[in-house]
């Protein structure tokens, strides 16, 4: 190999996110070419058939289940690279948003916060891998929060979003990715990679709604960061319970249905509407109760999650609402043949856990 060879030789530029939902995994890969982010390959994997359930049921697997079912996927879907950027799941993890007391210099800070967050963290400081992020204030937040003087003295709190992740967690995701081949130099819980996927003015509030198999996860974001967030434990499973209970289906078969009807399949089913309903009406008690706290409205409200693919969802939920609703369109920030457009949008809710946390690992590149 002469010089120039090894000068030229061509970089690792793909990389792959994965997640790691309760009832699939899911898989992204991308390459950076001129400073794009180009979709390779993608593919997805229901965990029900490798621990005894069904397609679109949740699941709660071993590591060894789940390393079995992404070396599957890995290869189904051709995946070429090592290079991955794995999710944690929101259920698994604590985010907390506290007011502590500020400090100019960036070290003391530092020390602040992490003595000050044993107060917040209902477990053993050893226990849990911590890391937090400091709210960027507005001028105006804080000048109403009072903490101006005369224009000359700095604020006296600062908000921060603490975020905790037990240990045990981070343990069975590394025996998975080792066990599947990867390399990976970060976990991320999942709602940090949806907030990359799928949000494009993080200025103004606007709520996330994950539809998963298990439980709805719903978040605000504003000016960039997670401001309130919040489980519902209804998801779309419960759907397909429903449909099979009221219609004495097979769970398979009411997955089947489920998928061909949309929110309004047919009355004598029950289900979708009834259960959409349900996690709608706790989602807008978490936008009230926002918007009452911080005196501001939410513009908009994002669908995503495999839930999120449901037909006509989007106009059911723009009237329950009444506010701009969108389906995520996360393979919108990649580069993608023409002809794939169709597919990629009507799949992209699915995948944007897995597309932020691609996105995020070229970025290291
Ligand atoms: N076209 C569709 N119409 C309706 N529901 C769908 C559709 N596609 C997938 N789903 C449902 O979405 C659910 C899976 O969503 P998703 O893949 O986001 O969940 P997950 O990430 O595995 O779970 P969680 O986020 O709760 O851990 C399943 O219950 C599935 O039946
Ligand atoms: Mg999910």
């Amino acid at each position: 190999m002469s010089f120039l060879d090894s000068l030229f030789a061509k970089k690792e530029k793909s990389v792959i996110g994965v997640d790691i939902g309760s009832s699939s995994l899911k898989v992204v890969q991308l390459r950076k070419e001129h400073g794009k982010a180009v979709l390779e390959t993608y593919g997805e994997l229901a965990l029900g058939p490798y621990g005894g359930s069904e397609v679109g049921q949740a699941t709660n697997l071993s590591a060894e289940q789940i390393t079995t079912t992404l070396k599957d996927l890995l290869r189904e879907a051709k995946v070429t690279t090592a290079s991955a950027g794995v999710s944690i799941p929101f259920a698994r993890s604590l985010l907390t948003l506290v007011t502590l007391p500020y400090r100019k210099d960036p070290s003391e800070q530092k020390t602040v916060i992490e003595l000050e967050a044993r107060k917040y963290i209902p477990l053993p400081i050893t226990e849990v891998q911590l890391d937090w992020f400091i709210v960027p204030r507005s001028e105006q937040a804080a000048f109403a929060a009072g903490d101006t003087k005369s224009g000359s003295a700095g604020p006296q709190t600062v908000d921060v979003l603490l975020v905790a992740v037990h240990n045990d967690e981070l343990a069975l995701l590394q025996s998975v990715v080792t066990g599947a081949g990867l390399s990976t130099s970060f976990y991320e819980i999942e709602i940090f990679s949806t907030i990359r996927a799928v949000v494009d003015d993080p200025v103004r509030p606007v709520m996330v709604l994950d539809v998963g198999a298990a439980s709805t996860k719903t978040y605000v974001i504003e000016r960039g960061v997670v401001a309130l967030s919040h489980a519902i434990s209804t998801g779309s499973q419960d759907i397909t319970r429903a449909i099979s209970v009221s219609g004495n289906l097979s769970i398979a078969r009411a997955e089947v249905l489920k998928k061909e009807q949309g929110i309004s399949g047919a009355d004598t089913l029950g289900g979708p509407e009834l259960v959409f309903s349900r996690i709608f009406a706790e989602a807008r008690r978490v936008l009230v109760q926002y918007e009452t706290a911080h005196a501001k409205s939410i513009t908009s409200i994002v669908l995503t999650g495999g839930g999120g693919v449901t037909k006509e969802l989007g106009a059911y939920a723009k009237n329950i609402f009444s506010i701009d609703v969108r389906v995520a369109d996360p393979f919108s920030k990649t580069e993608a043949p023409a002809f794939m457009r169709p597919i990629l949008e009507e799949i992209g809710p699915e995948f944007a856990v897995a597309v932020g946390l691609a996105l995020r690992k070229l970025d290291e590149i």
